[in-house]
Order: C-alpha cells, then structure tokens, then sequence
C-alpha cells in the first residue's frame, strides 16, 4: 500500500526529478502555464519555505511517484497534483487526493481550486470516484460532461466525501479585487455547472 509523507529536504532532488519529468500537458494542468525547467526548479524550492502543504509518495526505489501540494494560505485553497507518467493507473492520484480532501476538510475548506480543471476529465473523474463534487465553468467540454446536467446544474451525492469538498476550476475563484474582503471563498464563488 502506498502512503503519502511530508518531504524533508531530503526529497529535494526526487522532488524536482519528478516534476521535471511531467509533460508540457502535465504542467500545464498542474500548474495552470506550462513552467520552464527553471521555474520548475524555482518553484520545488519555494514549497520548502511557503506555508504550503506539500505530501509525496515514495517507492521503494525511493523515487517520488506523486507530489500533492495544497496552499490554503491564498485568497482561494489551490490544489496541485501530479503522478508520474510510469506510476499512473496505479491509486496514486487517488491516495493523494483523498489526502487533500482530508486536509481540506480539517482546516474547515469545502472548495479547492484547480487550473484547467474543466478540461482534466481524468482528474474530475477522480474527484467524483472520492464523492468530491467538480464544479466547472459551463460549456467546457470533458469526457464526463457526456450526460449534461439537468436545468444547467446538478449536484451529485456521493460516498466518501459526500459533496463535503469540492474542487472547482481556477476561472471560477472570486475576483479578488471585487471580492469582499469579509466574504471567504467558498461563499463568494457562484456556481455555474456541477458535473456528475
Ligand atoms: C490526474 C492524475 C493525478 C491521476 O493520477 P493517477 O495516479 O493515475 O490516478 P489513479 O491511479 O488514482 O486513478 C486513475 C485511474 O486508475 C484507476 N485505478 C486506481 N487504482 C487502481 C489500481 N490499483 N489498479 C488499476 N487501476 C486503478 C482509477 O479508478 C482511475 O480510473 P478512471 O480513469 O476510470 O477514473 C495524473 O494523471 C496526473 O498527474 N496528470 C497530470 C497532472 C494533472 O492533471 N494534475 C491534476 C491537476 S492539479
């Protein structure tokens, strides 16, 4: 069974090894641009000085198969996730998000914010298969959005997390300079389509 673990900085280089192996396709779905190697690096630095939660899976190898990283200190909780291409298909994604969920959970947080969420079918599916819901801007088109919802919206009732969390693509967090500033994320976000 796969568990997922707190880097020290001794996962640094398998860190960075591992999101330097992931796709333009991949980057530009975790990280919403498509990041340089450079900035890859830039990057996997800051998630060791920012008060960002970060997990990773470890294989017996001692090569990291999946980074988790959740930053619940912006105006919005923002998700990011990957798994390496050779480790896919294997749980990974699934253990990982399920401890996002957890973690949302316990720090009161219902909605995460993820890049180009309404175009990673894969990713909503996983999000739905954990009985997170998956809210999307209306008339993006992904694999499960076959069936559309009824009236425009349709909200799902799951096991696991019961609708308990949701993740929600980044176009629909709350404008931060319209925002009221006492109004938190979750309230202030409209939705405008839950997938099933
Ligand atoms: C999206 C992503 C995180 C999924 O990771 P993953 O580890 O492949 O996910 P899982 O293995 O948990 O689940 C994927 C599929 O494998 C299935 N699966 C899970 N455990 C399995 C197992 N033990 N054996 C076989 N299949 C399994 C799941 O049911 C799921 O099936 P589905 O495609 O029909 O929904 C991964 O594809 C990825 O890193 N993509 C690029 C970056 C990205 O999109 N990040 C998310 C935005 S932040």
């Amino acid at each position: 069974m796969r568990t997922a673990i707190c880097p020290t900085q001794l996962h640094f280089r398998r860190l960075v090894r591992h999101l330097l192996g992931l796709t333009s396709g991949d980057r530009l779905l975790r990280f919403g641009r498509v990041l340089t190697d450079i900035d890859i690096v830039a990057y996997a630095e800051r998630l060791f000085t920012t008060a960002a939660k970060v997990f990773v899976v470890v294989e017996r190898d001692q090569d990291i198969s999946g980074v988790l990283t959740l930053d619940l200190t912006s105006s919005g909780p923002t998700l990011g996730l990957s798994v390496s291409s050779w480790a896919r298909n294997l749980g990974v994604g699934t253990a990982l998000l399920q401890r996002a969920g957890v973690l949302a959970r316990a720090h009161g947080v219902q909605t995460l914010f993820v890049p180009n969420l309404g175009f990673n079918s894969a990713l909503q599916r996983l999000a739905l298969s954990l009985g997170m819901n998956v809210m999307c801007a209306s008339g993006v088109i992904s694999a499960i959005d076959a069936v559309p919802p009824a009236g425009g919206q349709q909200e799902v009732q799951r096991i696991g997390f019961a609708g308990s969390v949701t993740l929600a693509d980044e176009a629909l967090r709350p404008d931060a300079e319209n925002a009221n500033a006492d109004t938190p994320a979750d309230a202030a976000m409209t939705p405008v389509a839950i997938l099933s």
